[in-house]
C-alpha cells in the first residue's frame, strides 16, 4: 500500500489549485493571513464534531439534512433585519419538514462565511471592456471598475469580522426564545403569511400550537425541556479560499486533531474537486463534515476515489455527496454515482442540490424556473427509491427577503418580474415563499420515503 503523504494546514499549497486568484502584493496577503491566524476560532470542534454525529445519523435514514443560505453573502446586505429573516424562514421549513415527516432536521446555514465564489469565467466583457470576473466579497468587489476587481487581502478581515457578528446573532437566535416552538406562529413573515402557503403553514402552526398545550397539561413543560426551547444549527461553506481557511485550521486541544474552525461544514466546489488538487489535500487533513458538490461531469470512479482519500476509516457523516445535475440531467447522471457508491460500501449522505443545475439566462438575469427545481428534487427522491438509498438532505440558496430572482412559484414571479427585486451578488434564490412552499413539497416526500 501507497504511504500517505504527511498533512499539514499548508500542505496544499504543494498542489495545483483552481479558482484562487492571484492578488498583486503576496506580502500584504501573508501579512492578513498571519493576522488572522492569531484571531479567535468561529465554531468549535466539539461542535463540528456534534454535527458529524447527526450527520450520521442522516447517513444511516434516521435524520434529513436541511442545507440552506445565499449563494454569496455580502458586506452591503449585512444587516439584523436579513440574518432575522433568513433564520425564520429555515425555522419553518425545519419544522414544516419535522412536522409531516416525523423525522428530525438536522439545519445547517450556508452562513457566517459564505463568501468565495468560483467562477466559469476568470474575466466578464460589458460593452466591450473586459475586466476580473468578481469572485465573491473576500475577494473583489462587484462594481465593474478595474480597482474594484483586483484582489484585496483586507477583504479577508472584514468576512471574518461580518462571519463572527452574523454567528453571534444566530447563536442568540437559536439558543434565545426566538427558536422556541412557542414562538411557531410568530416565524411567519408578513408578505408570506397572506400567501397560500402562509395560510397552509397557519394551520400546521395552529397544530403545533395544541400539540404544546396538551403536552403541558401533562407535564412536559418548556422550562423542563431545552428541545422545546432552543435548537442547534450549523454553519457552512464552500473551501475555496484556501490562505483564509488555512489561518482559521486549529488543532482541537481536547482530541488534538486538526478542525477547521472558519464553519461547522466545508464543502468542496464542483470546479474545485480533481483528487489530486489543492482543495482536496486541505480538506483530507480536518476532521469537520465535509461535502462534495457532484455535477454532470464526474467520473463515477473518480468518486469512489474522492470518498477515499476524504474518509479513508469511511465513517458515517463525514462525507455529504450534494448532487446536482439540473432537472434534465439526473436521470441519466444520479444512477451510476449510486451504484458506484454502494459497490464500493462507502458511506455516504447523499443530498440534492436543486439549484446549480437549473441556471437560465431571462431577460438579462440569471435564473431558476421553480418547477425545474421542484423536478429535479423529485427526481432525487425517485432515484433513491428505485436504487434501495437513502434521499438524506436538501441544498438550497435561498433568502428571508422577498425578492425575484427564481421564476415560478404559488404567487408567480415572471420573467418580466426579474428586475423588481433582483439583489443577490451571485446566483438566484428562492424568496421566502418559494422556500415555504419547497418545504411543504419535501416534507410530503419525505414522509412517503419513509413510510
Ligand atoms: C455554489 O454552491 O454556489 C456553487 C458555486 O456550486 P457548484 O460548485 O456546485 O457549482
Ligand atoms: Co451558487
Amino acid at each position: 500500500m501507497k504511504a500517505i503523504p504527511k498533512w499539514s494546514p499548508d500542505s496544499w499549497r504543494n498542489f495545483p489549485a483552481c479558482q484562487i486568484p492571484e492578488y498583486p502584493d503576496p506580502e500584504q496577503l501573508d501579512k492578513v493571513e498571519k493576522q488572522i491566524a492569531g484571531w479567535p476560532a468561529l465554531v468549535f470542534a466539539g461542535e463540528a464534531r456534534a454535527l458529524k454525529r447527526r450527520l450520521g445519523e442522516v447517513c444511516e435514514g434516521r435524520e434529513f439534512l436541511l442545507q440552506g443560505g445565499d449563494c454569496s453573502e455580502s458586506f452591503a446586505e449585512h444587516n439584523s433585519t436579513n440574518i432575522r429573516d433568513y433564520f425564520r424562514v429555515m425555522l419553518q421549513m425545519a419544522i414544516l419538514l419535522i412536522y409531516g415527516s416525523s423525522c428530525p432536521v438536522v439545519k445547517v446555514g450556508r452562513v457566517s462565511g459564505q463568501f468565495a465564489k468560483p467562477r466559469s469565467s476568470d474575466t466578464e466583457t460589458r460593452d466591450g471592456v473586459t475586466l476580473p470576473s468578481y469572485r465573491g466579497d473576500i475577494i473583489n468587489a462587484i462594481d465593474f471598475e478595474a480597482g474594484a476587481r483586483l484582489p484585496d487581502p483586507e477583504r479577508q478581515k472584514m468576512a471574518y469580522r461580518q462571519s463572527a457578528a452574523t454567528l453571534n446573532l444566530i447563536r442568540a437566535f437559536s439558543q434565545g426564545g426566538f427558536s422556541t416552538l412557542e414562538n411557531v406562529h410568530n416565524w411567519m413573515l408578513a408578505f408570506v403569511a397572506d400567501s397560500p402557503q402562509g395560510r397552509h403553514y397557519e394551520e400546521v402552526a395552529e397544530r403545533i400550537s395544541e400539540s404544546m398545550a396538551f403536552m403541558k397539561a401533562i407535564g412536559i413543560t418548556m422550562e423542563a425541556n431545552h428541545q422545546l426551547r432552543q435548537t442547534s444549527f450549523y454553519t457552512s461553506h464552500e473551501a475555496l479560499l484556501l490562505g483564509y481557511e488555512e489561518a482559521l485550521t486549529r488543532v482541537d486541544s481536547t482530541s488534538g486533531d486538526w478542525y477547521s474552525t472558519s464553519g461547522h461544514m466545508l464543502w468542496i466546489g464542483d470546479r474545485t474537486r480533481q483528487p489530486d488538487h489543492a482543495h482536496v489535500e486541505y480538506c483530507r487533513g480536518i476532521e469537520n463534515p465535509i461535502g462534495i458538490k457532484c455535477g454532470p461531469e464526474l467520473d463515477p470512479m473518480e468518486l469512489v476515489r474522492l470518498t477515499e482519500v476524504l474518509n479513508a476509516d469511511n465513517e458515517p457523516g463525514r462525507l455529504t455527496l450534494i448532487t446536482r445535475f439540473g432537472h434534465e440531467q439526473i436521470a441519466n447522471r444520479l444512477p451510476p454515482l449510486v451504484r458506484a457508491i454502494e459497490d464500493h460500501g462507502r458511506k455516504v449522505v447523499w443530498s440534492c442540490d436543486p439549484m446549480h443545475g437549473n441556471t437560465i439566462v431571462r431577460n438579462g438575469y440569471k435564473t431558476r424556473p421553480f418547477e425545474n427545481i421542484l423536478s429535479e428534487v423529485q427526481g432525487f427522491f425517485d432515484i433513491h427509491k428505485a436504487e434501495g438509498t437513502y434521499p438524506g438532505g436538501i441544498h438550497v440558496e435561498m433568502t428571508g427577503q422577498n425578492v425575484t430572482e427564481c421564476t415560478g412559484g404559488a404567487r408567480a414571479v415572471s420573467e418580466e418580474n426579474l428586475s423588481d427585486r433582483y439583489h443577490t451578488h451571485c446566483d438566484p434564490r428562492l424568496n421566502a415563499e418559494q422556500s415555504v412552499e419547497l418545504a411543504f413539497l419535501l416534507s410530503d416526500l419525505l414522509k412517503k420515503t419513509r413510510k
